[in-house]
C-alpha cells in the first residue's frame, strides 16, 4: 500500500485525547467514562450514560435523574418551535428534513435543546409524513420511551422502549468515528455546538458510517429475494462491492455492540422474525468475506443487529439514520465540548503533490 494510502484515512492517527470513550478494537471493548459497554446498557441505560458523557461539561456530578429532565427539558423546548420545522422538512427525506431543522437551530442552543430537537422532530416528521400531527413531548419518560409513544401516537409495550433503549445506549459513542471527528474539527473553531451536531450529522449519513444501516436491510432483502446467499454474496464481492454490516476501521474482531443488540432483539420474540435468516446471512457473509479477502479481518459491525431492531420497533427503514443520530447526539456534544475546552483549534497538514511552478523547479536542481 503506497504511504498516501495508508495514512489517507487518517488511520492510527491520535487527533484528540478523551476522557469520554475508549474502542480496543483488537479486543472487542468500548468503554463509556470507563464503564465496559455491557455494564452501561444494564446499570445506566441511555439517560445514565448521557449523565456519564456530560459530566464535567454540562454541570459537575451529573445524575441520571439530572440528564433525564434535561433531555426531558429539550424536548419541551423543540416542541414549541416544531411547527417551523415541520414546515423546512415538507416533501424532504427523513435525512435531508433533519440535516435542515438542525441548520434552523440557533446557535446558542443548549446541549439539552440539541439532543431534544432530534427525538422530537423525527417523530414528528415521520407521522407528517402520514398525514397525522405530532404527539407533545412527555416529560415523565424516557428519551427511548418518548420517542416510540410520539411516533406512533401512544405509548409502547416496555419490551420496545427497552430494546431502543438498548439500541439508543449501545451505540451513544464509539471513539473518534468520522462524525465524532468532524464534531470536534467544527467545535475546535468556536463555531456553535448546533453547528458541531450539524456537522456532525452530514458526516454521519454517508453509507461507511451511520447511514449503513438502512443499506444494510436493503442488502437482506435482496438476498432473501434472490434465494441462493452464497452466489449472492460471491457476486457482490467479485464485483469489488462492500457487503454492508461489515468491517470496521478499528474493530478486529467481532464488534461487542452487536451481541448486546442480539440480546435485545430475542427480547422481542416473534417481531424478530428475521433473525434467524440474518444470522445464516452472517454466517455465510463472513466465510465470503474470509474467502474474497484473505488478508484481511473483516467481522461483523453493528449494523445488521441495529437495523433488525430498528425494524422490530416500528422505525421506518428511511429513518434508521435519524434514530442513529438521535442516540449519538449525546456523544457528539460530549466530544464537542471536550474539544471546546482544550481552546486548540484543529488543523493538520496535507503533504502537496501537485505541480511546483517552473522556476521553483530550476531552483532545486
Ligand atoms: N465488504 C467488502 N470488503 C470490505 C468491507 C466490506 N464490508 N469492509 C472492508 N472491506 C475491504 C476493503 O474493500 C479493503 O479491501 P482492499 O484492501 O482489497 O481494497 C479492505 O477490506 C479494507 O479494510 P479496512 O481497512 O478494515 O476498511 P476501512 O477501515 O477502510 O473501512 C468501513 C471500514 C468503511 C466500515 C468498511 O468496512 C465498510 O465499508 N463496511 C461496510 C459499510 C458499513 O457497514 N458501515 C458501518 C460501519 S459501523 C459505523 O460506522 C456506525
Amino acid at each position: 500500500m503506497s504511504e498516501r494510502a495508508a495514512t489517507g484515512g487518517l488511520e492510527g492517527v491520535i487527533a484528540a485525547e478523551t476522557v469520554l470513550s475508549h474502542v480496543d478494537g483488537e479486543r472487542g471493548i468500548l468503554l463509556v467514562r470507563g464503564v465496559p459497554l455491557a455494564a452501561l446498557v444494564a446499570d445506566h441505560r441511555y439517560e445514565g450514560a448521557v449523565a456519564l458523557l456530560w459530566d464535567g461539561f454540562v454541570g459537575d456530578g451529573m445524575t441520571r435523574e439530572a440528564a433525564q429532565r434535561d433531555l426531558a427539558a429539550g424536548r419541551q423546548q423543540a416542541f414549541a418551535r416544531l411547527g417551523s420545522w415541520l414546515d423546512l422538512a415538507a416533501g424532504r427525506t427523513p435525512n435531508e428534513a433533519v440535516r435542515l431543522c438542525l441548520a434552523a437551530l440557533p446557535d446558542d442552543s443548549t446541549p439539552a435543546r440539541i439532543a431534544g430537537a432530534l427525538p422530537v422532530g423525527v417523530a414528528a416528521l415521520l407521522r407528517a409524513r402520514d398525514g397525522k400531527p405530532p404527539l407533545a413531548p412527555d416529560p415523565a419518560l424516557t428519551t427511548a420511551a418518548d420517542f416510540l409513544r410520539m411516533l406512533h401516537g401512544a405509548p409502547v409495550e416496555p419490551r420496545l422502549s427497552d430494546a431502543l433503549d438498548t439500541y439508543i445506549t449501545t451505540v451513544i459513542d464509539n471513539g473518534l468515528g468520522a462524525s465524532t471527528f468532524t464534531a470536534r474539527v467544527v467545535a475546535s473553531t468556536r463555531a456553535s455546538l448546533a453547528a458541531a451536531v450539524l456537522g456532525a450529522y452530514c458526516a454521519f449519513t454517508g453509507p461507511l458510517h451511520g447511514g449503513a444501516p438502512g443499506p444494510t436491510l436493503d442488502m437482506l432483502d435482496a438476498i432473501a429475494a434472490a434465494g441462493d446467499i452464497d452466489a449472492w454474496l460471491d457476486r457482490k464481492l467479485a464485483a469489488g462491492e462492500r457487503l454492508m454490516g461489515f468491517g470496521h476501521r478499528v474493530f478486529r474482531v467481532r464488534d461487542p455492540r452487536a451481541d448486546l443488540l442480539r440480546g435485545a432483539l430475542q427480547t422481542l420474540g416473534p417481531d424478530a422474525g428475521r433473525l434467524a435468516f440474518a444470522t445464516e446471512v452472517e454466517r455465510r457473509a463472513l466465510a465470503a468475506l474470509a474467502r474474497a479477502k484473505p488478508g484481511r479481518t473483516l467481522q461483523s459491525n453493528v449494523e445488521l443487529n441495529a437495523a433488525l431492531l430498528l425494524e422490530a420497533v416500528g422505525v421506518p427503514r428511511d429513518a434508521f439514520t435519524p434514530v442513529f443520530a438521535l442516540a449519538r447526539v449525546a456523544g457528539w456534544l460530549a466530544h464537542a465540548l471536550e474539544q471546546q475546552k482544550t481552546g486548540r483549534m484543529i488543523r493538520p497538514a496535507a503533504r502537496y503533490v501537485g505541480p511546483l511552478p517552473p522556476e521553483s523547479a530550476a531552483g532545486t536542481g
